[in-house]
């Protein structure tokens, strides 16, 4: 497999979880007998890949690194980088490119917790030859996600929390690029709640016939709403 690198996107406010994120980051709240992060963290540590670069906001960077330390307690390598103000999942993404080295690299947002294996999927983007890949999963509430639409069968476009979903695919927090994503970033645009939308990303790979698609087995949840936090929870016990 090509080397690979990780980066943890665990920035943003938390607003979602207000009071718990009042003074502590989202991803440092407890889900099972670990914080938050510590699940994707593990799942790409267990899929051989040990350079990771975690990148949080400036409030919590402190707490961050005091958690995580040098990754020696997971068996991996962490580097970090600072995102100023909460400007969305692909702005976060941008400040990889030095740590990324012109490589291949696998996404996982923070706050993202699920069961299966990474290194099946970063295996089967490998065969496609595409330069990105991202995982769906079905979901009964998709509008609160970035969603695939379908057109005869094919994914045209990911469109971010639309009201009236186009599919119950959810666009989950685990993404595969290479490299030229940082281009693709750099000439984004603001969206609408002023960030730069990961979602926008996506949709440029897909136009450009440059995606593959997966789907994510086992269970999956992002844990950001008082709700999803509460299932990351329930989820993690299962045996
Ligand atoms: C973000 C992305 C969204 C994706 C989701 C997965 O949403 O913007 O496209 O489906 O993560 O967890 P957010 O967590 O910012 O609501």
């Amino acid at each position: 497999m090509r080397a690979t690198r990780g980066v943890v996107l665990a920035g943003g406010s938390g607003s979602r979880l207000h009071p718990l994120t009042k003074t502590t980051n989202k991803h440092l709240l407890p889900v099972g007998d670990v914080p938050m992060v510590y699940h994707p963290v593990r799942r790409l540590v267990e899929a051989s890949i040990l350079d990771v670069l975690v990148v949080t906001g400036v409030h919590h960077v402190g707490a961050i690194v005091n958690q995580l330390g040098s990754g020696e307690e997971f068996g991996c390598r962490f580097t970090y980088r600072v995102q100023e103000r909460a400007g969305g999942i692909a702005e976060a993404l941008g400040l990889a490119e030095d740590f990324a080295r012109g490589g291949p690299i696998a996404v996982v947002l923070g706050d993202n917790v699920f069961d299966a294996p990474l290194r099946p999927h970063l295996e089967d983007w490998e065969r496609s030859g595409k330069r990105a890949m991202i995982l769906l999963k079905e979901v009964p509430d998709p509008e609160r996600f970035g969603v695939a639409r379908f057109e005869n069968g094919q994914i045209v476009e990911v469109v971010e929390k639309p009201a009236q979903p186009p599919s119950p695919h959810a666009v989950t927090g685990i993404y595969f690029y290479e490299s030229d994503v940082f281009g693709i970033v750099g000439g984004l645009r603001p969206s609408a709640r002023g960030e730069l939308e990961i979602s926008e990303v996506n949709t440029a790979y897909i136009r450009a016939g440059a995606m593959h698609v997966g789907q994510l087995p086992g269970w999956w949840t992002d844990a950001g709403t008082h709700e999803s936090y509460r299932r990351a929870n329930l989820l993690v016990k299962q045996p």
